[in-house]
């Protein structure tokens, strides 16, 4: 199996936590980009979706699928998303597309977090993929040299620039043990919009494509 075909796996497997006439929270990437075309084999049965990107709007609408406004909808039953990283705890490290901020706050409104990934994002330690950090473009050369001091090596992801209009900063060399102290710290520090950690708001549920299919964890 191709790691397309194991992210095809997760996003297909997700359909089953869909309940009928709901609302539902979209996240973005490749692997959400399963989970849209399964959403849409089951348009009808829906309400719609709240998406946590320009892109992932623009697929769901392709299909038909009515997309409502994040501050018209106060709660919504599951959100579903892909990670960079994810570790035993389900701590994820997120931002690989940019999307990390209105990624946190469709999160922020759901009550169930199902995460889906391949194989290949599970890790004991987060960190190995660069951290992205959403910084305030006049902020970017204050929040990079502090990322130093916790440990950090900032990289400017250049020709980037957010659905919010703002910059990232990927933060390579991270070995992040404790991952919630890490989110309060680079998230207290004046700049920054928010940082690619969810620890707070972890996955309820990971849904992994295997080479043998999707494994569910609850
Ligand atoms: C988008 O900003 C990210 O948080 C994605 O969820 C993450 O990069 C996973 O993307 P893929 O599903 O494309 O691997």
């Amino acid at each position: 199996m191709t790691q397309d075909e194991m992210k095809k796996a997760a996003g297909w497997a997700a359909l089953k936590y869909v309940e009928k006439g709901s609302i539902v929270g979209v996240g973005t990437g490749s692997t959400v980009n399963h989970f849209i075309d399964a959403l849409g084999s089951v348009k009808d049965d829906i309400k719609g979706a709240v998406s946590s990107s320009i892109a992932s709007t623009e697929k769901l609408k392709a299909l038909g699928i009515e997309v409502y406004d994040c501050n018209d909808v106060a709660l919504l039953d599951i959100y579903v998303d892909g990670a960079d990283e994810i570790n035993p705890q389900r701590e994820m490290i997120k931002g690989g597309g940019a999307a990390l901020t209105r990624e946190k706050i469709v999160a922020a409104i759901a009550k169930k977090f199902i995460c889906i990934v391949d194989s290949s994002k599970a890790v004991d330690v987060l960190g190995k993929f660069p951290l992205p950090v959403e910084v305030i473009p006049m902020a970017r050369s204050f929040v990079a040299r502090e990322l130093v001091k916790l440990g950090g090596d900032p990289v400017y992801r250049e020709g980037v620039i957010t659905d919010n209009g703002n910059v990232i900063l990927d933060v390579h060399n991270m070995h992040i043990s404790q991952a919630k102290d890490m989110e309060d710290k680079i998230n207290g520090l004046p700049g920054v919009v928010t940082v690619g950690l969810f620890a707070h708001r972890g996955a309820d549920v990971v849904i992994t494509g295997t080479p043998e299919g999707a494994r569910v964890e609850e």
